[in-house]
């Protein structure tokens, strides 16, 4: 089996970091499976994608398209050419995409007009938002593709009411397989709480990038509610995404952090998980944040009107606030009383990420393609 894994963001590399670790396992035991990681270089500062792959001990990217950042249209565009060529170059029996990014959908429409079977990692999950450029790669990746593996029961659900249930096999979430194995780590050697000089248990993390979000108004709106928590309750630490960064030194100038709201640059992931697993509150648009609060036990705060992640709401770890300030604080305030125990959580819930072996289960599925 020889598979082409296209990734190009964030989220990515910590999904190919489990299915990476699976596919090494496979190989020393003697099964003919090998991987040509193509990175489309659409998160190319070395803080939002080099640290993930030295963290995570993911093997170099065998290309790196250097797309860059653009408009949609020309940033999926230049990547589809680019991995066009490469797939006639190559022609591999499987393409791997993952998630909901660009690189996402140009992956998969590159390989299906190829027509290169498409495995979709983390399919069926609907925000039912065609705002979200998310929602719009996701719907079209999952159509687009020939294996379709469900991280939950209800992105299963989905596919099934979209009629893909024929395609789609659930497998677990490879995010809870990377949580596991990097939490270790992370406790080990990340000392991020210490340099932040916070204490842990009594301060929250914010992070905020979606396109709505980073809007100047709406995004003027969220820093000041944060500024009000870092200013009443606790200090509030916001790794911030570059085009976060760029909106608020460019279109917000005017605007101030209070003195404990600590906006600081992109972390890797060890500093971002240890910074989880020791915060009060986590407050974030982010999809995989959500997921990952839930995994280390901290109380999730979700900065959109819907969530992907049902299940982390279900079992009482996440509360959907939206964006206004009073939503957000009444929210604040019910996790200043309430306790949030993760394990009970996720065993009442009866594991709806799976068990964490999901990367597993996706080379098991992978490799039944070919039978
Ligand atoms: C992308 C994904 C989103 C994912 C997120 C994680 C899409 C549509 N969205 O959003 O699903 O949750 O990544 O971070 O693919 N930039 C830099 N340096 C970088 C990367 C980006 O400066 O290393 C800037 C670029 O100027 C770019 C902007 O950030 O214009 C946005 O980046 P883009 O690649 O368009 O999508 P993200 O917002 O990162």
């Amino acid at each position: 089996m020889r598979m082409m894994s296209i990734v190009g963001a964030r989220p990515q590399f910590v999904k190919l970091a489990a299915v990476c670790r699976a596919i090494a396992r496979r190989a020393a035991s003697g099964v003919p499976i090998e991987d040509f990681i193509v990175h489309t270089g659409q998160h190319y500062d070395p803080g939002m994608s080099d640290v993930f792959f030295r963290e995570l001990a993911i093997p170099a990217p065998d290309i790196d398209l250097e797309i860059g950042s653009g408009t949609h249209g020309a940033q999926t565009a230049r990547m589809l050419e680019a991995i066009e060529r490469l797939l006639l170059e190559r022609r591999p029996d499987a393409v791997v995409v993952y998630g909901d990014t660009n690189s996402t959908v140009a992956g998969a429409l590159a390989a299906a007009k190829l027509h290169v079977p498409v495995v979709h990692i983390e399919a069926g999950l609907r925000s039912h938002n065609r705002r979200m450029p998310e929602e719009i790669n996701r719907v079209t990746t999952d159509h687009l593709s020939d294996l379709l593996l469900a991280p939950t029961p209800t992105a299963m659900r989905n596919l099934e009411r979209e009629a893909l249930g024929p395609r789609a096999v659930f497998v677990g979430d490879v995010m809870l397989d990377s949580v596991r194995h990097a939490l270790t780590l992370a406790n080990e050697r990340s000392r991020i709480v210490e340099e932040l000089g916070l204490q842990p248990g009594r301060y929250a993390v914010a992070t905020i990038h979606r396109a709505d979000n980073t809007e100047p108004p709406a995004l003027r709106g969220l820093l000041d509610v944060l500024n009000e928590l870092a200013c009443e309750a606790w200090p509030v630490v916001v790794p911030l995404h570059p085009r976060t960064e760029r909106v608020i030194r460019t279109e917000l100038a005017d605007w101030a952090a209070a003195p404990h709201l600590r906006l600081i640059a992109p972390l890797g992931y060890l500093d971002m998980l240890r910074l989880l697993k020791c915060s009060r509150l986590l407050l974030t648009d982010s999809g995989g944040l959500q997921k990952e609060a839930f995994f280390v036990g901290c109380p999730c705060i979700t900065l959109r009107e819907e969530t992907e992640w049902e299940e982390t709401v279900a079992a009482g770890g996440n509360l959907v606030a939206g964006t206004s300030r009073g939503r957000i604080r009444a929210a604040v305030e019910h996790w200043a009383r309430t306790p949030f125990d993760a394990d009970r959580a996720m065993r009442q819930a009866g594991s709806p990420f799976g068990s964490g072996d999901a990367a597993e289960r996706t080379i098991d599925a992978v490799l039944a393609m070919q039978r």
